[in-house]
């Protein structure tokens, strides 16, 4: 029997659970052309929302471009894949003829290079090399393409921007271009989709930036417990295994219900439960759950090398001791963290790049359970097992 629990990939189908009211908001915000912005912390399941959401509107005739900017670190790579994504997702629909591809991409400042795959197929690209400005013409005139593609077909068109914090990494200028733009296609659904929290809010939400109330915010938030817990019971008991109430409880504890690690952990309890061929009970997550840590201690050994010494104190405590009234003197004292000013610096680093994370009641904590567990065994100096 196959491991039913999948992380690390984008998952849809029997592998996805819950979300239906999001993904019916999702779905509703598309039809009606309002554009989405879909924030949430690192591996919480963006992609597959929206790609589960994508797999229904396709059967009902909505016509779906879909990038990924982690895949585009330069502008003449961000003109490759959106020729590419807008091919494949508007244009191709309506037959592979490849004279189609030049018809779109004639009237482009730059011509992209197309060839012909051995499927028939074409692919773009824009050679690295060509003149900056020719470049920024070629993305404006390729990010209009939706827009008119939509009036010619008239069908309802979902275009999809993931990793969307990446724009403003390529050029500061882009996210402005986009506004442009995007503003004038009423016909298409923006989606945009990103992890780096704080950056993004800002780019949507604050007055003086350029994405601000272009999009509408959807909130994505971990996965309820019920619905969690009965996923985890069902995918046992469908690949032949068995795991108590307790267990389960035991996993969405330590995750938090975390999508990502609650699937990673669920994934070395099954693992486990089948080589010593009994049911999982709570002995097993305890194992199954050092076993996960001694995976995850390559990255976190790289992660804890590039903190300064400073940072790893202040994050240590946030770790331990939940970072309730951390600029406070008792607190400072207690963990002997000096100025107020120092700890602000070195926090003010941990929220941007999400080590750390407010509470709604004001404290901190590290969101990343794997990472908090880590960090807990780190300062009761247990040693750290290597492969
Ligand atoms: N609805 C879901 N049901 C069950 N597991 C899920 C669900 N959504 C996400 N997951 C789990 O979370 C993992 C990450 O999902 P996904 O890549 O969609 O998240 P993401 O928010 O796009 O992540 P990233 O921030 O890395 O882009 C999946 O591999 C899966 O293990
Ligand atoms: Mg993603």
């Amino acid at each position: 029997m196959e491991n039913p629990f999948r992380y690390g990939e984008i998952v849809t189908g029997r592998a996805f659970t819950d979300r239906r009211t999001e993904l019916a908001e999702l779905t509703a915000d598309i039809h009606n052309g309002q554009n989405v912005v879909i924030i949430s912390p690192r591996r919480y399941g963006k992609t597959s929302l929206v790609f589960q959401a994508i797999d229904g509107l396709k059967r009902e005739g909505v016509l779906v471009a879909y990038l990924d900017m982690f895949r585009t670190p330069s502008k003449d790579r961000l003109a490759t894949h959106l020729a590419q994504s807008i091919y494949g997702g508007l244009v191709a629909p309506f037959g592979r003829l490849w004279q189609r591809a030049t018809d779109v991409f004639r009237n482009l400042p730059l011509n992209p290079k197309i060839t012909i795959n051995q499927d028939g197929a074409p692919s773009f690209e824009f050679a690295p090399g060509e003149r900056e400005r020719d470049v920024d013409q070629a993305i404006e005139a390729l990010l209009g393409l939706p827009g008119q593609i939509a009036q010619e077909r008239q069908r309802r068109v979902a275009f999809v921007i993931d990793e969307f914090q990446q724009a403003v990494d390529i050029d500061p200028h882009l996210p402005a271009v986009m506004r442009a733009v995007f503003q004038l296609q009423t016909e298409v659904a923006h989606v945009f989709l990103g992890s780096r929290q704080h950056l993004l809010q800002r780019v949507f939400t604050a007055e003086n930036e350029p994405m601000y109330r272009l999009a509408k915010p959807l909130p994505l938030r971990a996965i309820p417990a019920a619905d969690f817990a009965e996923f985890i019971a069902s995918q046992f008991a469908s690949s032949g295994q068995r795991i108590t109430g307790e267990a389960v409880e035991r996993i969405l504890t330590a995750t938090g219900c975390h999508p990502h690690d609650t699937q990673e952990l669920s994934y070395f309890t099954w693992e486990m439960a089948r080589s010593e061929g009994a049911p999982a009970g709570a002995s097993t997550v305890v194992r199954a759950l050092e076993r996960v840590i001694d995976a995850e201690d390559a990255r976190y050994t790289t992660l804890w090398e590039g903190l300064s010494p400073y940072r790893r104190l202040v994050l240590l405590s946030v770790a331990s001791a939940g970072g309730n009234g951390i600029y406070s003197q008792e607190y400072r004292r207690q963990h002997r963290l000096g100025a107020a000013s120092s700890v602000q610096r070195a926090m003010a680093y941990l929220l941007e790049n999400d080590l750390v994370e407010s509470t709604p009641d004001g404290a901190y904590h590290v969101p990343d359970a794997f990472l908090r567990a880590w960090l807990q065994r780190l300062s009761v100096s247990q040693p750290i097992k290597r492969p």
